[in-house]
């Protein structure tokens, strides 16, 4: 692997990591996983053990075969049929669950709403006839832009329940992000709100669908829920925007869910990879149900009382499979967030904890840093004795946070999971089992049942204990993307190519003399800003395609807060002169291109980037640069000097 590998610098520091957290007796007597034989039971049956998890869903129609593995495209429970929203839904609504809280949601501005079980079936059963009025068909794709709001997993439930795709767009992506999704999907019906609130202000949505719809000629219809109001702005384009309560108002609460094959796509899900071109994920229903579900239950250790609550965004990965499919597969009471952490002061979650009495609490270590430097005092205000367990996901946990985490949080007394898992993965990969799992701050610890990873070398070989290497999966499993959509090709070559007959993780990873895992970071081309992912060809498009810039070449740089800051090596057109407020233009243009997670920290002008003599820019000579290191080897540069100039002129800069 490169040695300059973000994150190598802390490794020997890690694998020094001597503390040790055993499971707690008291929480390991009534763990749904308790019994440690589950381990050696999927390994010796992994489809024994994977057709058991999935007959805990609802099906409409019971599978006939577990698995159908051509290489590199698997099938799940085949001959299967079930729908997604009955499962995660009217099966609750219909049983002992009817009153049950299923959304316990909370507006920025502090208003509330909470739907049972019972009302989540009518909302999402009147939405799903909506659609079908608009001409939705199952296979259909239908995007959704919106913010946290009780309407998104509506909407989402309600494609599933009629068998349509559906693809949601993080609402703080970029008109232009949002159309390339559009376009890609060539969705006909946009759903999406007027703005949301973040942070007092409002944040447009509509507005920004009607620039993308500018250039995407298969959408038909708009659905707009008023979340904002007057204050939004947002204008309706008749014939083809509509309001969202309008829409539903004489519609039917009852709709028959559609049974589904096991393989037909629920959802497609955009994620950033090493080219300019973000990749549709497919997921599929059956197996990505039994992923979510299992992993809920076993991982988080989900119980009928439990009040859950995993901060992240719906319009990532991390909401899809956590806020919404599996722990509503579970019957849980889940808490939904629309607001930032820090507003309008920095108790904001803990007075959330201490309201609803969670129990269950998911965020990411970017979060839980930002805490650590806002202080213990803020935590120390509420009541969290209700916290029984803490998640934490998207980015290497340092143990510092893991420490601060499981002492200001956790009272010292939850156990503490670090969950290893991709877009791509769907669910959880690599994490403890709480009951069973004793833990070691900043590892995520050891495969799931049914679950097989490996740390190889460039050539695919096993690494010894404590050496540095690539993380691959090593066997099929429920909840694995199907495909890139429209592009099977890129599937293959992207996951499958580098070492055949593993997926290729784009991580790079250490196992201990224990076998437990220590994540690393992306081996490639793709930077953890907080843990987002962005592609740094992303980013170099979008500069380039500023009036100024000839060049560019992006790179993660260490960051303390965020894991991964953007470092943008920039060189200038001819005769363009470097002026005061360049850096922040370029700045503004990628997130006006992208969205503003996307915008670079640093911006650095170059008089000319390291290249190879075939003339590819070596990004790790940048990255040594961005991080104050001693330069790798510099041996296959076309011009030596370019860089050592660059690394003088970054100093002095910087
Ligand atoms: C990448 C996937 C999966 C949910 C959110 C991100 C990094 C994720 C961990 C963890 C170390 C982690 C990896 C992975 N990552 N969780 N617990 N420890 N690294 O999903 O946007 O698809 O990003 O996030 O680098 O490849 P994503």
């Amino acid at each position: 692997m490169a040695s300059s590998e973000p994150g190598q610098r802390e490794l020997e520091a890690l694998l020094q990591e001597t503390r040790r957290f055993p499971p707690d007796p008291t929480f390991a007597r009534t763990a749904n996983a308790r019994d440690p034989a589950i381990y050696e039971w999927a390994r010796r049956d992994p489809e024994g053990y994977w057709a058991e998890q999935a007959r805990r869903l609802a099906w409409f129609r019971p599978f006939e075969q577990v698995l159908r593995w051509e290489e590199p495209h698997a099938q799940w429970f085949l001959g299967g049929q079930l729908n997604a929203a009955y499962n995660c839904v009217d099966r609750h609504a219909e049983g002992e669950r009817r009153n049950k809280a299923a959304i316990i949601w909370e507006g920025e501005p502090g208003d509330q709403r909470i739907l049972t079980y019972g009302q989540l079936q009518r909302e999402v059963a009147r939405c799903a006839n909506g659609l079908k009025r608009l001409g939705v068909r199952a296979g259909d794709r239908v995007t959704i832009y919106m913010g946290m709001i009780p309407q998104l997993p509506i909407a989402m439930l309600a494609c599933a329940r009629i068998g349509a795709v559906h693809s949601v767009v993080f609402g703080g992506f970029s008109a232009e992000a949002l159309r390339d999704r559009i376009n890609d999907a060539r969705s006909e019906v946009v759903l999406t709100a007027d703005g949301g609130w973040r942070r007092g202000s409002v944040v447009p949505l509509k507005a920004q669908v009607d620039l993308a719809l500018e250039g995407a000629p298969s959408v038909k219809h708009v659905v707009v829920v008023r979340r904002v109001g007057e204050a939004a702005g947002a204008r309706f384009s008749p014939g083809r925007d509509r309001d969202w309560e309008e829409w539903l108002a004489a519609e039917s609460a009852v709709c028959d869910p559609e049974p589904m094959d096991s393989e037909a796509p629920l959802f497609i899900l955009y994620t950033s990879g090493t080219t300019g071109k973000p990749k549709g994920i497919v997921h599929s229903t059956g197996g990505y149900l039994t992923g979510v579900e299992t992993t809920c239950r076993l991982v988080f250790d989900l119980k009928e009382r439990d009040v859950y609550w995993c901060a992240a965004d719906i319009g990532w990965v991390t909401g899809h499979s956590y806020v919404v499919y599996g722990p509503l597969a579970n019957g849980a009471t889940v808490v939904m967030y629309e607001g930032a952490p820090d507003f309008p002061d920095r108790g904001r979650n803990w007075q959330i904890i201490e309201r609803y009495g969670v129990n269950i609490f998911y965020t990411a270590p970017t979060a839980i840093r930002a805490h650590m430097r806002w202080g213990p005092e803020w935590p120390a205000r509420y009541d969290l004795s209700s916290l029984r367990l803490l998640g934490s996901v998207g980015e290497p946990i340092n143990p510092e946070a893991w420490m601060w985490y499981w002492e200001h949080i956790g009272g010292k007394r939850t156990p503490i999971v670090d969950t290893w898992w991709q877009t791509e993965t769907g669910a959880i990969m690599i994490a403890p089992l709480p009951g069973l799992t004793e833990t070691k701050p900043g590892s995520a610890t050891r495969p799931l049942p049914g679950i097989e990873a490996e740390v190889v070398d460039q050539q695919g070989r096993p690494v010894p204990p404590g050496a540095g290497g690539f993380l691959v999966l090593t066997r099929p499993w429920p909840s694995m993307l199907r495909t890139i959509w429209g592009d099977d090709r890129r599937y293959r070559e992207t996951y499958w190519s580098r070492f055949p007959g593993r997926y290729f993780t784009g991580d790079g990873a250490r196992r201990d003399e224990d076998g437990y895992f220590w994540l690393l970071g992306r081996v490639d081309d793709v930077i953890n800003v907080s843990g987002h992912r962005i592609g740094t060809m992303e980013v170099e498009s979008a500069l380039v395609d500023h009036p100024a810039v000839a060049e560019a070449a992006v790179i993660g740089r260490h960051d303390d807060l965020k894991g991964q800051a953007i470092a943008a090596f920039v060189t200038l057109k001819e005769g363009v002169a470097v002026e005061d407020g360049l850096k922040e233009a370029l700045r503004r243009h990628v997130a006006g291109k992208i969205g503003a997670i996307a915008r670079p920290d640093d911006v650095f002008f170059a008089a000319e980037l390291p290249k190879t003599r075939s003339g590819k820019i070596m990004r790790r000579l940048l990255r040594d640069i961005a991080e104050g290191r001693a330069l790798g080897d510099t041996t296959t540069l076309a011009d030596p000097a370019v860089v050592e100039a660059l690394k003088a002129q970054y100093q002095e800069e910087a």
